[in-house]
């Protein structure tokens, strides 16, 4: 069983210092990338406040697919270019977006979303995945989330074996 203590939800640099800690203490011992993937996505949902949705899309080969998720029921692909994960995936870069109603094919898995941050995941310069968090607060995200996140997703990098293929 992992343990958590209360997290500094006050402060976001602290807070992301402490939940970065979990993740590699959850991680470090073990590769699987289904099973790391579907840890982080549920240490984020536990304990991120004033969030929704959190979990990941793969990217297999063409498409972004439902991957590691905890939340409500989400949409299964997401082509490249669509939406605000599909965004991610083209541009290589992360969206955070304050108002996804403001968002020109924004795809809504839930009426209750009002703002959003996707990051892109690459490893070896190869697009792997995207993660993606929604909340029901707009303008919840900013560039504290969003430098905390890549550190997150640095750490999945260092100890998580991604497969050569999704297929
Ligand atoms: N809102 C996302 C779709 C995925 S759900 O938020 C879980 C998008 O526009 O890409």
């Amino acid at each position: 069983m992992f343990h958590f203590d209360h997290v500094k939800i006050d402060n976001k640099k602290e807070f992301y210092k402490q939940i970065n800690g979990y993740l590699e203490s959850m991680i470090r011992d073990d590769p699987d990338w289904l099973a790391g993937l579907a840890n982080a996505s549920a240490l984020l949902y536990q304990l991120m406040p004033d969030i929704n949705w959190a979990g990941f899309y793969l990217f297999k080969g063409r498409e972004l697919v439902l991957g590691p998720f905890q939340g409500k029921p989400a949409c299964i692909r997401i082509a490249v270019g669509r939406g605000v994960c599909g965004t991610a995936a083209k541009t290589g870069e992360i969206q955070i977006v304050q108002d996804v109603h403001l968002f020109p094919g924004h795809i809504a898995c839930d009426s209750e979303s009002q703002s959003e941050i996707v990051l892109p995941i690459f490893h070896e310069q190869r697009l792997i995945s995207v993660l993606d968090i929604d909340s029901p607060v707009k303008a919840r995200f900013d560039q504290d989330d969003a430098d905390g996140l890549v550190q997150f997703i640095e750490i999945l990098n260092q100890f998580l074996k991604w497969p050569d293929c999704f297929y």
